[in-house]
């Protein structure tokens, strides 16, 4: 395995594998590599010939006092990571190589970013947009895996590929979960023991309205936010940020949940942390 920090070595090894007649694949991560990561490369390691993780705390997705300064890094435990699940190359270039001074060109997915994760991290998608574009740019992957834990990152990533014609095929993965059902997330490590306890409030809320629905068949969108909302909130010390009901592809309001056509999708504060999840109900 491979680990490279300049873009200009980067390109060569994937020219190489592509003139090799090999299918590129790419696992765009900010490390502090969990499971559910793994099983990402996992998965793209069966799906291409070379397969490429990128790791990379992208400053332009973090808001203003948002946890940039503070975001977890293992570098060697990443690295051992990658190459257990059969990586072939470790992209880690610095914030000075991503963004160089004068830098000014952003990529912004619109009607995509504004709902839902959007709302309270406005530059967010804007800076996922931007930073995944040029690592498609750099390493020119024929497929490049996203997990279903961040779904409307997954949605903005696949309309914008459509829109500007990028030549990527996008592959979503199931989100991956710790035994207790809490979603695996780098953001977990800042979790005190009482809020980890209470923490897997969010899967267990989309699990009794996934429960609810299949019993119902549907139910209207209001009842089923106020279900999940009613379980989080009954947690200690969560606060919610947003819970929605919105058309799993279109991020548009839903007015009815259940039959795989909606989206429900959740953000909670828990002490210094927040957490999401969501559920296609
Ligand atoms: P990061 O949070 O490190 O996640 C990297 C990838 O792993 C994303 O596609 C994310 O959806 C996926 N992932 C995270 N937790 C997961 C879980 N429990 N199960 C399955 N997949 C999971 O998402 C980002 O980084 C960044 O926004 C990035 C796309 C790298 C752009 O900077």
């Amino acid at each position: 395995m491979i680990v490279q920090a300049q873009v200009s070595k980067v390109r060569e090894l994937c020219d190489a594998a592509r003139a090799a007649g090999k299918r590129v694949g790419l696992v765009p991560t900010m490390g502090y590599l969990h499971s559910g990561h793994i099983s990402l490369v996992r998965r793209a390691v069966r799906a291409a010939d070379f397969t490429v993780v990128s790791i990379f705390v992208n400053p332009t997705q973090f808001g203003p006092g948002e946890d940039l300064e503070r975001y977890p890094v293992d570098l060697d435990g990443d690295l051992a990571k990658c190459r257990e699940a059969g990586a072939d190359l470790v992209f880690t270039p610095t914030p000075a190589t991503m963004y160089p001074n004068g830098f000014q060109t952003y990529v912004k997915v619109e009607s995509l970013s504004l709902p839902m994760c959007g709302r309270s991290r406005p530059i967010h998608f804007r800076g996922v947009a931007t930073v995944v574009t040029k690592l498609f740019n750099i390493v020119g992957p024929c497929v490049a895996l996203f997990g279903q834990k961040d779904y409307q990152q997954l949605q903005v990533i696949r309309r914008m590929v459509v829109d500007l014609q990028q030549p990527v095929e996008v592959v979503g993965h199931p989100t991956v979960r710790e035994p207790d059902g809490l979603a695996m997330s780098s953001r977990n490590a800042y979790l005190t023991q009482e809020e980890r306890a209470a923490a897997p409030c969010l899967n267990r809320a989309l699990g009794a309205l996934e429960a609810e629905a299949q019993e119902r068949g549907s139910l209207p969108a209001h009842e089923a936010v106020a279900l999940v909302r009613g379980i989080i909130e009954a947690a200690p010390g969560t606060r919610v940020d947003y819970v929605e009901a919105r058309d799993a592809e279109t991020l548009e309001p839903a007015e009815v949940v259940g039959g795989g056509r909606a989206v429900v999708a959740v953000a909670v504060h828990l002490g210094k942390t927040r957490l999401i999840d969501n559920r296609v109900i």
